[in-house]
């Protein structure tokens, strides 16, 4: 069934559907006036409100309604991209709980050690649309190599190596050098340990791994490693561009 736009939906209901709770759990808290709603003090949980542009309290913090949630986040290393982890805290242990109980998924894994621009969302379309192989959208890593980088070996990269399960070589789509151990790897694809394989193919290897760059949404420098914030409409703008 489509929602009506403009259509009101009980206090109750939004903050369940927001990741607050059970029904029963958000009905509690407004009965006990945990929750303001744009500003105001509401105590009925069969108060209703156009979701669109709502702005409530749950127990005194802030939140904004958002019908779907489009996040970045700044991985660090040792966090792992599932929310089954085997040796290191989830990545999505750094998110509030109520985004968690909306089931958020990152899209494309990072490796436990590698770092940098991840996306997050509860939208499936859109999850699909940015990780899917057929839309391309190109990432750029960071890549710290043990060894110089050498033209040859950057020029071996551009051309396409041969990786170990892959039946035709694969190419960086861009690579430069950054300083002697430093390259900048466009890669359109996201194989497992793809830039990994890609440096040992050519007979060096990755110290540190970091994405700086998902189509031309850049990892903002005033983001810090382990924090989040929502996409605004100019980053979704930058995600569906290619540069
Ligand atoms: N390539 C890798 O090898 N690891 C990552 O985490 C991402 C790309």
């Amino acid at each position: 069934m489509t929602k009506k736009l403009g259509a009101t939906i009980s206090l109750e209901r939004i903050l369940s559907k927001q990741g607050f709770g059970t029904r029963k759990q958000c009905r509690i808290m407004i009965i006990n006036e945990e929750i303001t709603v744009n500003g105001a003090l509401c105590g009925d949980p069969d108060t209703t409100f156009s979701p669109e542009n709502l702005s409530f309290t749950v127990k005194g913090e802030a939140w904004d309604y958002k019908e779907k949630s489009y996040l970045m986040m700044h991985k660090p290393s040792n966090y792992e991209c599932s929310h089954k982890t085997q040796h290191h805290p989830t990545i999505y242990s750094l998110l509030p709980h109520p985004l968690v109980v909306r089931d958020v998924q990152c899209i494309g894994r990072l490796d436990e050690d590698t770092t940098g621009l991840i996306l997050i969302s509860d939208d499936g379309q859109f999850i699909h649309r940015m990780s899917s192989p057929k839309h391309k959208v190109p990432k750029v890593y960071e890549v710290t190599c043990k060894h110089v980088m050498s033209d040859e070996q950057i020029a071996h990269i551009l051309k396409g190596v041969k990786l170990i399960d892959e039946p035709a070589p694969i190419a960086a789509l861009a690579c430069e050098r950054i300083s002697d151990n430093v390259i900048h790897m466009t890669l359109s694809e996201g194989k497992y340990h793809q830039v990994k394989r890609m440096v040992a193919a050519i007979s060096n290897r990755v110290e540190g791994l970091k994405r700086i760059q998902i189509g031309a949404l850049k990892l903002p420098d005033d983001l810090k490693v382990g924090e989040w914030r929502w996409l605004s409409d100019n980053d979704m703008n930058n995600l569906r561009s290619k540069e």
